[in-house]
């Protein structure tokens, strides 16, 4: 009897130890010593192991797993506070119910839409790119959230992408370039960026049952580098794992990408998060890399509709902890890396306070919208216009709020400024004038959120046409405002556009006012590409973007020559959608496969999709396949003229090849040019794309000047993925930098060898 208590005794002390009873492990919390979580003098390793020590197995477990709808526990017990999320990329969410997507009814929650990543993507300036991170970062510290769920950083591989619009187009160098300051700023407020999707979340079209099969070259090449660059070099303190599949495996519990690529080969120290819903099994959450699992719809009918305890990574995992399916370490390792999460964020004493609708964020929003703006051609100098005569604005994107819809993306403003409000403010001398031209999408709610705009117009499309026809013979210019809008099928989340056209019979639209119009300004407003049949009429073609509260502000901006366009393309523009590389159904949207899988509790019916293109995607393919664009990557045209003089080239391959590229301005007035770098390879052992961008800087000039632009290289910009060897190869032999000021204007060549 007396043996059996001192086990029994002797096995509580045991357990009581390994769980780490309160009070049990670590430094006494007793008297005056601060204990050592608490203090900030020492490291967050120190402080993220004291901790742990402390916790009980509940406590590590309940760190895992959301307790909210965008919240997840923090501990109680040791004065940990919880954690708390919010979307999105381009602004900070509206505050919804605890355990609901609808609103919360905040009247203080009112953002700064800050322009889509395609704009900033489209300004190629990394200086706007911290600039961005930096105000977004102050919102979502101001409105008390500690984890920003943005950017996503998905590669543009078709331009049907729902969500391309949140993205940063389709090269990643680009994408690589440009994540890298907008993470440093928004965490510079101690603040963590989540980088999303990751990976290959390329499409909305079936996105939680499609399968990704694509080559490992590729993959490295192409569809990982961006978040390679926002982990490696911007220090992301957290990863949100996407829908899909890859390889057949839910890319939030995928041993390879998660386990073998993110932590172990990058070395990534902060916390994968699942999507919202994006975990289904618990062994596999516990032993592929989940860290922190949101917004899982458990169907456990014992549970209510969110059941936070039925988690894959609550009760199931603690359950697995205590009967030993599951040991400590894996536990402990999801439970250090959330620690440290805390510790940089909600539990640094020294953060900054953050601001919210600021001047300064305002003004953010309206450069940065300004300098993505891309003028694809401009015949005639018909832009700028001046602020003179009669003008006819035309399009329902010319007044129709954009801030609101396209999925988890949607914010809620204090004041959103349209284009024609824009045009109105700026063009005090002109008469402006306005006409519907179409009718598209007039509801103007996402989630509770309403424009509060009436759009309805019972005219039919002929009479808008004619009304519009009749306006346009009257008036010295025609501005038609038009694109794609953040209503489902379009630039939205959780589908994808079933057509590259322009959609409500805008191409009629803009064919009749080409016909009677004197002057004519086509602006595009659109997350992707769209088809341009009317392009040799119009001569002057703007691709706008989704730029938020001072959209109308950027728009007017360039349409009068205060602010020079200097905007690139980050995505290819195609003459039809057969031209794009994914244009078989295995290729897009996937095969579905005869059975049904399970998806969690589901049955599902899987879909599989080939990247069989490889790495031909975007401008490389256009390449490869000799098809010539609408518009190419990189391109964008200024107010005023610049000539690239003769590179001169100094160092090498292997410590840095400078080339000093000399730049003018050859024009009349300031203005800021791209100036781009492509690498062609020689003779190679394997296939390569014609030409890959392996450097840019973006240049401010006066009327005249001329400054040197210096663009560095190394062996990354030579190598290609050795899939079979899972190297980097810098091969040697023979290489061209292409230099230029757009993927197809590239009058310098500088022949090197490595
Ligand atoms: C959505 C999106 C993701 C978002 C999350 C929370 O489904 O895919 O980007 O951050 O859920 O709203």
């Amino acid at each position: 009897m007396k043996t059996r208590l001192i086990l029994s005794l002797m096995l509580a002390v045991v357990w009581a130890a390994a769980c780490g009873q309160p009070g049990q492990r670590g430094k006494q919390a007793a008297g005056n010593d601060v204990p050592v979580f608490l203090d900030d003098s020492k490291s967050i390793e120190e402080r993220v192991e004291d901790v742990l020590a402390r916790m009980t197995v509940e406590e590590k477990v309940a760190i895992l797993h959301a307790q909210s709808k965008f919240s997840s526990a923090g501990v109680p017990r040791l004065g940990i506070p919880e954690l708390w999320t919010s979307d999105g990329p381009h602004g900070i969410r509206p505050e919804v119910l605890w355990d609901k997507w609808s609103q919360a009814g905040w009247t203080s929650d009112s953002c700064t839409a800050f322009p889509a990543l395609t704009a900033l993507a489209a300004s190629w300036d990394p200086e706007l790119s911290k600039l961005y991170g930096q105000s977004i970062g102050q919102e979502a510290r101001y409105r008390k959230k500690d984890v920003l769920l943005g950017p996503g950083v998905n590669i543009c591989r078709t331009p049907l992408n729902g969500r391309s619009f949140e993205y940063m187009g389709e090269d990643p160098f680009l994408s690589s370039t440009m994540v890298v300051p907008y993470v440093q700023g928004v965490q510079s407020n101690g603040v963590a960026a989540c980088v999303k999707h990751y990976a290959l979340n390329n499409q909305e079209t079936n996105r939680f049952v499609t399968n990704v099969k694509v080559d490992e070259r590729t993959l490295y090449e192409i569809y990982l580098p961006a978040f390679k660059a926002a982990v490696q070099k911007g220090g992301a303190w957290a990863i949100m794992g996407s829908y899909n599949l890859y390889n057949d495996q839910w890319c939030c519990q995928n041993e390879y990408t998660l386990n073998g690529i993110l932590k172990g080969e990058w070395g990534f120290d902060g916390v994968v998060i699942s999507d919202w819903g994006g975990a289904h099994d618990t062994e596999l959450c516990v032993k592929n890399g989940l860290d922190l699992e949101f917004g899982t719809v458990t169907n456990n009918p014992a549970a209510a509709s969110n059941a936070y305890s039925n988690y894959y990574l609550a009760d199931p995992f603690l359950e697995g902890v205590k009967s030993g399916e599951f040991d400590m370490k894996a536990l402990d390792d999801k439970a250090r890396r959330v620690l440290r999460l805390f510790f940089r964020t909600v539990m640094d004493r020294n953060r900054p306070y953050g601001s919210f609708v600021s001047p300064e964020h305002i003004a953010a929003a309206r450069k940065i919208g300004a300098e993505s703006i891309v003028l694809l051609k401009n015949d005639g100098g018909v832009l700028p216009l001046k602020d003179e005569g009669k003008i006819l604005v035309v399009g329902e994107n010319a007044v129709k709020m954009m801030t609101v819809g396209g999925g988890s993306s949607s914010l809620k403003v204090k004041k959103e400024y349209s284009p024609l409000e824009g045009i109105k403010e700026r063009f005090t001398n002109a008469e402006i004038v306005y006409e519907r031209g179409y009718v598209g999408d007039t509801d103007g709610k996402f989630d509770g959120v309403s424009t509060g705009q009436d759009l309805l117009d019972n005219r039919s499309s002929a009479q808008l046409i004619a009304d519009a026809v009749t306006a346009a013979k009257d008036v010295d210019c025609v501005i038609f405002i038009g694109g794609l809008n953040k209503s489902l099928f379009q630039d939205a989340e959780g589908e994808d556009r079933k057509s590259y056209d322009l959609p409500y019979g805008q191409d009629d639209v803009i064919e009749a006012l080409c016909a009677v119009a004197k002057k004519m300004v086509v602006v595009i407003i659109s997350g992707n590409a769209v088809a341009m049949p009317w392009v040799d009429k119009v001569p002057a073609i703007v691709q706008d973007w989704y730029l938020g509260s001072e959209a109308g502000h950027s728009l007017a901006d360039v349409l009068s020559g205060d602010v020079n366009p200097s905007g690139k393309l980050p995505f290819t523009i195609g003459k039809q959608l057969s031209d794009y590389p994914a244009s078989t159904e295995a290729q897009y949207p996937g095969i579905p496969r005869p059975e049904p899988s399970k998806m969690g509790v589901q049955d599902v019916t899987i879909l599989d999709e080939e990247y069989s293109e490889g790495i031909y995607v975007g401008y490389r393919w256009f390449d490869h396949a000799s098809i010539a664009p609408e518009f190419a990557f990189g391109h964008g045209l200024s107010y005023t003229t610049f000539e690239i003089g003769d590179p001169k080239v100094s160092g090498s391959i292997e410590k840095g090849l400078t080339f000093s590229i000399p730049v003018k301005n050859t024009g009349e007035v300031a203005g800021s040019e791209v100036v781009q770098l492509y690498v062609s390879a020689g003779d190679s052992a394997v296939e390569r794309a014609p030409k890959e961008l392996k450097g840019f800087s973006k240049v401010y000039l006066e009327p005249g000047k001329t400054a040197t632009v210096k663009i560095t290289i190394d062996k990354d910009a030579i190598s290609y993925f050795d899939a079979g060897k899972h190297v980097w190869v810098a091969e040697k032999g023979d290489y061209s930098a292409l230099i230029g000021t757009a993927s197809d204007v590239l009058p310098k060549t500088v022949e090197f060898k490595y």
